[in-house]
């Protein structure tokens, strides 16, 4: 299909001068960078580039890996679909954990238990040392990149209090830990990391879309392929390393907090490579997504004093979360919400939604703390703040699950009787990546921390492992070629459906059979419809032939992404027969830890899901912390 007529060494992009061993190979396939397409077979234009190390991906954990490696000389491409300050990471709103004990007393310890229990016992939790004790240190590393966080009075990072922190192990009350930039910390952070990554001269390939992993014969990871949606010509990232930061799949949902382009790129390259996707089943809803438009409605308006109201006009959180009530973690307030409206107490002629009640916080509050989600209620929902409540209902908004790594970032799969067995030269972090810190349930405002910790964990581990310039195998003769095979043939598909019908047939399925509340019959229906909505992918239909942004054709390789997630998700959750966080089944309501306290594997094999399993990690990383056995979850 493609043919090598020309072949030339030219420097592909910018190469710094301190960093001579730099260059840019070009294997021009054809002269012409269009692609011309004879007998229903098309030819592209690959070109070839040579890295020390390639992130996908330049959210908060893109970037932060990448900034890592650039400034310990690495020669970095940070290849993204979007420009960087696009990335979702720019819509988190309510902060960032950390024990900085700006408002009280405070201790890692506190927060690294808060968070064990938060993921109902299935965070491991060596992890979850790792990032709660680097937290403060992370906070304070941004605070000194121009990260312009709130203020105490005195003059200290602001810290708003968030659900399920505690202080003292959950006997000293609530803690006031996450650091925030008003509510548009997101915004602020990754404005932030961009302008580093800009300073430490990190490569940026924007609006090139990453197709797949480029693995050898032995497993490794040797880097990956991507497509440049400006022409279409095919870019071959070889990299000692590849660190995906590729964010969630909210998107293959109906409603969600999360953008259009979280479609788990990543995750599917995982998947098509034959590697795990980590307890997918797992996904996390907000309270508070606005009624109808889905958009996030921070919980640190609740941290900052805001109600949950029902149609009775109760504050019933009282009633499920008499200690905790509107700042229990979510799981717990979004199956209290859901049982509200199920049980007749929601607003609204349908009665079925509730309120978010702010209008008795003082004016200064929405002018300096809230600013950003003022603006959202009027928008969105026509309500000034100041007067009226704010119509919302729970609404998609995390994956806990994603590409199974270490506490360093790297990837892990099963290999012979070894079940954290290191991927070589493949890394995740964020979203995508499960850790696993969040386990069975995220608790708010530790996922802008867990992007800033593991994408620096992750390029920590590069520096660790190789030197900058380090001389690399060549790829495999064929690299690439099969994906571009996948490729042509998705550009030409020529079916009865089009890419927008089959994703709205998925995201159906998702949010009636993927719910907050899950039972056999609805996980087995659910299965079923998503089979049969993977199978009609077949009959995808593209009218766009060309290469030159084509969206029709990128809509097309996310919806294939968003259909490998929302088949693992669906199959994990049904075959696991507990409650554990945000996994509620009615017919299995408890936790079973004897059985269940473990990670669900997913593998996609032509088409199929299979399950495996790994142990969750007890240990802790050293003696300065003893573990968290399991316990009630109560708040
Ligand atoms: O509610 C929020 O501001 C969301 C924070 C988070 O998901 O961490």
């Amino acid at each position: 299909m493609w043919r090598r007529v020309a072949q030339k060494f030219s420097s592909s992009y910018a190469v710094s001068s301190k960093r001579s061993y730099q260059y840019g190979r070009i294997f021009s396939r054809l002269a012409s960078s269009e692609a011309s397409s004879v007998g229903g077979r098309s030819s592209y234009t690959i070109v070839d580039h040579t890295y020390d190390a390639v992130v996908v991906g330049a959210g908060g954990a893109g970037l932060r890996a990448a900034i890592g490696l650039s400034e310990n000389g690495f020669n970095t491409a940070c290849i993204t679909k979007l420009f960087p300050t696009r990335s979702h990471t720019v819509a988190a709103q309510g902060g960032m954990n950390a024990a900085l004990g700006n408002m009280t007393e405070d201790d890692w310890r506190w927060h690294m238990y808060d968070t064990v229990k938060g993921s109902d016992w299935l965070g491991d939790q060596d992890a979850i040392q790792y990032m709660c004790r680097e937290a403060p240190k992370a906070v304070i590393e941004l605070e000194n990149y121009g990260l312009p966080f709130s203020r105490t009075e005195d003059g200290r990072i602001y810290q708003r209090a968030f659900g399920g922190q505690s202080l003292d192990f959950g006997k000293g009350g609530q803690a006031y830990r996450s650091a925030c930039a008003a509510d548009r910390t997101g915004h602020a952070l990754l404005h932030t990391l961009y302008g580093q990554a800009m300073r430490h001269n990190t490569q940026f390939f924007v609006e090139y879309f990453a197709l797949d992993l480029i693995m050898d014969g032995d497993g490794a990871c040797r880097g990956v392929l991507a497509l440049n949606m400006e022409d279409g010509t095919i870019h071959r990232f070889r990299a000692h390393s590849t660190i995906l930061a590729t964010g969630g799949y909210g998107r293959a949902y109906f409603s969600a907090t999360s953008a259009h382009t979280c479609t788990g790129d990543g995750n599917g390259m995982v998947a098509r490579a034959g590697l795990p996707l980590q307890d997918l089943e797992f996904i996390q809803f907000h309270p508070t997504g606005i009624y109808g438009a889905g958009c996030l409605i921070t919980e640190g308006s609740r941290g900052e004093g805001g109600i949950l109201r029902n149609g009775e006009g109760e504050r019933f959180m009282e009633r499920y979360a008499p200690t905790a009530k509107d700042l229990a973690s979510r799981d717990i307030v979004c199956r209290s919400m859901t049982m509200e409206i199920r049980e007749g107490r929601g607003v609204g002629p349908l009665k079925d939604h509730l309120y978010l009640q702010l209008n008795h916080l003082p004016p200064e509050v929405f002018k300096e703390r809230l600013p950003g989600i003022s603006e959202t209620a009027a928008i969105f929902a026509g309500v000034d703040v100041t007067k009226d409540p704010i119509p919302i209902l729970p609404t998609v908004h995390y994956n806990m699950g994603g590409i199974p790594t270490n506490h360093l970032g790297e990837v892990l799969h099963i290999k012979g009787d070894n079940p954290d067995s290191v991927v070589p030269g493949l890394m995740a972090a964020g979203e995508a990546a499960c850790a696993s810190v969040h386990g069975a349930n995220r608790l708010g405002a530790n996922s802008l921390l867990d992007i800033v910790v593991f994408g620096r964990a992750c390029a920590n581990r590069v520096v660790d492992l190789y030197k900058p310039g380090q001389t690399q195998k060549p790829l495999p003769n064929n690299a690439g070629e099969k994906t571009i095979t996948w490729l042509d043939k998705l550009r030409n598909a020529n079916g009865s459906l089009p890419t927008s019908k089959i994703r709205l047939n998925m995201q159906r399925v998702m949010q009636n059979n993927a719910a907050v509340f899950r039972t056999r019959e609805t996980l087995e229906e659910g299965c079923r419809l998503i089979n049969e909505t993977w199978k009609s992918f077949e009959d995808v239909n593209i009218k766009d032939r060309s290469l030159i942004w084509n969206s029709d054709l990128i809509e097309t390789i996310e919806l294939e992404n968003l259909l490998i997630n929302a088949c693992i998700t669906l199959h994990s959750a049904e075959a696991r027969k507990e409650s554990r966080g945000a996994h509620y089944r009615e017919d299995f309501p408890k936790r079973e830890d004897g059985q269940w306290m473990k990670h669900s594997l997913g593998y996609w094999e032509n088409g199929k899901v299979r399950m495996a399993y790994r142990p969750v990690h007890m240990n802790t990383l050293d003696d300065e912390v003893e573990t968290f056995p399991p316990k009630a979850r109560v708040y």
